[in-house]
Formats: structure tokens, sequence, C-alpha cells
């Protein structure tokens, strides 16, 4: 890894984090083959030359990789943070020390900060925008918009993000194409199904210290994210009851075996609860009103108002951190309930995030994503696009074949067979 001669435009936490977080970096490549591939490819074709990318992810190792990756097609590339508490300090170092990427994040800034962060990257005057939850689209839309006119196209990395840019879009506002790399298979069927299923229980005991055996564990949502933290958990030994609004959703949980109630019944009867939503006070006051004594309240949805924080502060006489990201609420009638990392998302406020082997596809689609765009960005409408299939399917192609894995080709039999009617019983 190479080292910069200056450090670029930054506000990190340490620049004497760096050596640390280059470790941290190359350690995730390692996991990464499919970003690496890409890398390689773009540092010879150099298909984002001259571009200027403005970035608002979370800042880990993983992303470190996806910047090197842009930087390499001759981008030039900066970075703020999508959430105050995911941003891996020695990392952010390292990207601003060692590899000249201009980055603005630290761990644990507060709001102010937060926007001050994405009012410095978009001070670059981005002509891609790369947003993970739709901050920086939106601050751009609503306070910047003197910038949109050198804007080509941009990519959202989050449910949240998609479904916010949805109603941009569906309300006229929207103004420049946007692809939902949320949407692609390779993305939301492992990124949110295996990554938080793993790394929010990995958040939740490094938090915690808790065994999960024998627990019951309530998960509020059973979409992508949810299936994998409900599949997980059991999987650890809890009894897992969920909770959900959509009729098929709820269908899909019972029959994969899962109990499954409204919050009301379940708010009584979890010792941990995990929302997974993308709404809004999914564990509102009510239910908040009948919690167990103890019980520990998480959230892996986007933002941290899946639990009502504020409700939960009006009942409480006293708050107090028993460990770090670990605040006890007393409450008046004596009770004690205790959130994880301020209700932000687990897996990345206690934990390090998915684990670098599914950012790979997530970060590869990004990475061909944002190239798509160069190529076409005039012939497309300020409308929310899917990832092209055979992005998609190229992605899984090359995470199978670095996996050693096989598959079969139809032979020219079946692919007539297939797409014939007239061959019955
Ligand atoms: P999804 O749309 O597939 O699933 C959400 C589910 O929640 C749906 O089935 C919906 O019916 C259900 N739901 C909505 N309101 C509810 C309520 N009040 N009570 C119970 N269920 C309710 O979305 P997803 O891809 O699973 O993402 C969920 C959230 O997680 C989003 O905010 C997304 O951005 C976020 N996300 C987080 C991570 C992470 O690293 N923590 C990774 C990916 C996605
Ligand atoms: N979202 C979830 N996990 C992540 C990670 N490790 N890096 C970046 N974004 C993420």
């Amino acid at each position: 890894m190479a080292v910069a001669t200056k450090p670029a435009k930054h506000d990190v936490t340490d620049l004497g984090l760096a050596e640390a977080g280059g470790r941290r970096i190359a350690w995730a490549a390692r996991e990464m083959p499919v970003l690496a591939g890409i890398r390689e490819r773009f540092a010879k074709e150099r298909p984002l030359r001259d571009l200027r990318i403005g970035a608002c992810l979370h800042v880990t190792a993983e992303t470190a990789n996806l910047m090197l990756v842009l930087r390499d097609g001759g981008a030039s590339v900066a970075l703020c943070a999508s959430n105050p508490l995911s941003t891996q300090d020695d990392v952010a170092a390292a990207l601003v020390a060692r590899e000249g990427i201009a980055t603005f994040a630290r761990k644990g800034e507060d709001r102010d900060s937060y926007y001050a962060h994405i009012n410095a990257v978009l001070a670059t005057r981005p002509q891609i925008t790369m947003d993970d939850g739709a901050d920086l689209v939106t601050e751009l839309h609503t306070k910047r918009r003197e910038l949109l006119s050198e804007v080509r196209g941009g990519t959202e990395e989050t449910t949240t993000g998609v479904t916010r840019l949805r109603a941009m879009a569906g309300e006229g506002v929207l103004a420049y194409p946007i692809v939902a790399v949320n949407d692609a298979l390779t993305k939301h069927l492992f990124d949110n199904r295996y990554g938080t299923g793993q790394s929010a229980v990995d958040g939740i005991l490094r938090a915690t210290n808790l065994l999960l055996a024998g627990k019951t564990a309530v998960v509020a949502g059973y979409g992508w994210v949810g299936r994998g933290i409900a599949t997980r958990l059991r999987g650890m030994g809890s009894i897992v009851i969920v909770v959900e609004v959509d009729p098929l959703r709820a269908l899909e949980a019972a029959m994969d075996g899962f109990e499954v109630t409204n919050i009301a019944a379940a708010a009584g009867r979890g010792d941990l609860f995990v929302t997974a939503t993308g709404n809004l006070n999914v564990l509102g006051k009510e239910a908040i009103g009948c919690l167990k004594n103890g019980a520990i309240l998480t959230n892996a949805g986007h933002f941290n108002d899946e639990i009502d924080l504020r409700a939960l502060g009006e009942l409480a006489t006293e708050r107090r951190e028993l460990r770090p990201l670990v605040e006890e609420y007393r409450l008046r009638d004596g009770r004690s309930v205790v959130v994880l990392g301020e209700g932000r998302l687990v897996n990345l406020a206690a934990a390090e995030g998915h684990p670098p082997a599914v950012m790979d596809m997530s970060f590869a689609n990004q990475a061909l994503s944002v190239e798509h765009l160069v190529a076409s960005a005039k012939t497309l409408e300020p409308r929310v696009y899917p990832v092209p299939r055979e992005l998609d399917e190229d992605i899984a192609r090359r995470k199978l074949v670095a996996m050693g894995m096989k598959i079969d080709a139809l032979t020219d039999e079946q692919t007539t067979y297939a797409r014939s009617w007239k061959a019955g019983t």
C-alpha cells in the first residue's frame, strides 16, 4: 500500500491510527476477490478518468477497498460517513494519510458534524453521488441545489435510501438518475440477509456478551434483513418470535417455523428485541410500557427511529452507561430497559458491519453501476433505475469462480425444450 506524500483534505479523529487502518483494509481485501478483479481492470482502462465522486457510506475497511477501486479507475473521491456511529477511525485515517482520499468522518460525531461532513463532500462538486440512506442526496436537493447542474447520476446502497429516492421521483423532485444498488440480487439476497444476519448478532454479542441460547428474541420485520437475523438468532439457540405487518411475509415467517404475532403480544415476552423494518416507532410507547424488566432493545434498520427513544426518555427517571454502547433506562415503575448503540444499526455501531465477503458483491455492484452511469447517464431520465441484469449475473458468476464453485450450462437440447410448449405427458 502506498503512503501518500501529503494527507488529503480531511476531518478524522486521529491520523496516528493510519497504520492500523491500513492493516485492516488489507485484511478485508483478502475476502474481496470480485472487487479486486474490477480494480485491476479499472486501473488499466481508467473508465472513471477525471470524474469527481462524492460518497456518503459507512466508513469501514470494506468501503475503503471500494474507494481504492474508484480512485484507480481515475476518479477523485471524497468520502463522509452515512451514520454517526459506524466510522472505523483507523480506516478513515489510513484513507487520508496513506491513500490520499479526502475523508470526513469521526466515530461518535454529533448531528452538526455529520452534516458538516456531508457538506464537505458536496463542496468537492461531485458529478456522481454514492449514498447509503439518501442523506447526501437529500441535502443536495434541499440545501445545495446550486450544485445539481454538475451531477450526472448517483447510486444508492440501502433499502431505506431507495424508498426515499422513489418517493422523491414520485413527487417529481429527483433531479438526476440514480441506480438502486440495493435492488440487485447480488446485493440484497446476500448483504441484507446473510451480512446483517451475522453482523447484527456479532454486534449484540460484542456489546453485551449475552448468552443467546434459551433467550426469547423478538425480530420486527421479516424482510431481507429480518429473515437473516431471525435465522441466525435461531441458530444460536434463541426462541424467535417474528412481528410483521405484511401478510405474505408473516406467512413466510410462520412456514419458516417462527411464531408470528403482533408487537402488543410480543412486547411482554422478549428478552431481546431487534427491529429491522425501515419504519418508525416500531417499538413504540405502548410496547415499551409492556417490556419485561431488563429487556434489551436493538435496531438493525437504517435509521435510529425504529425504537421510540423519545418515549423511552420520557418514561425514564435515570439513564446510565453500563458498558460501552450499552445504556440502561430506569423507568418510573422500577423496570430497567437496555438500549444498544443508541438505537443505531447495531452491526455497525457495536461490531464491524458486514464481513468483506458479502461487501465484495455489494461494492462490485457500486463500482460497475458508476461505470454504467458514466457510459449512459446522458440517455437516462431523473428516475430510480435497477442495476442492469447482466452486471448482476456477471458479479454472481465471478463470485462463484472466486469461491471455487462450478455450475452447469444448459445443453442445446435442454434450451430448445425449455422454450417449447408442444412436449407434454
Ligand atoms: P424490506 O423492505 O425487505 O423489509 C422490511 C420489512 O419490515 C417488510 O417486510 C415490512 O412489511 C416490515 N415492516 C414495516 N413496518 C413494520 C412494522 N411497523 N412492524 C413490523 N414489520 C414492519 O427491507 P430490508 O432490506 O429488510 O431492510 C430493512 C431495514 O434495514 C432498512 O432500513 C434497510 O435500509 C436496513 N438495512 C440495514 C443494514 C445494516 O447493515 N444494518 C443492511 C441492509 C439494510
Ligand atoms: N453496511 C453494512 N456493513 C457494511 C460494511 N462492512 N461496510 C460498509 N457498509 C456496510
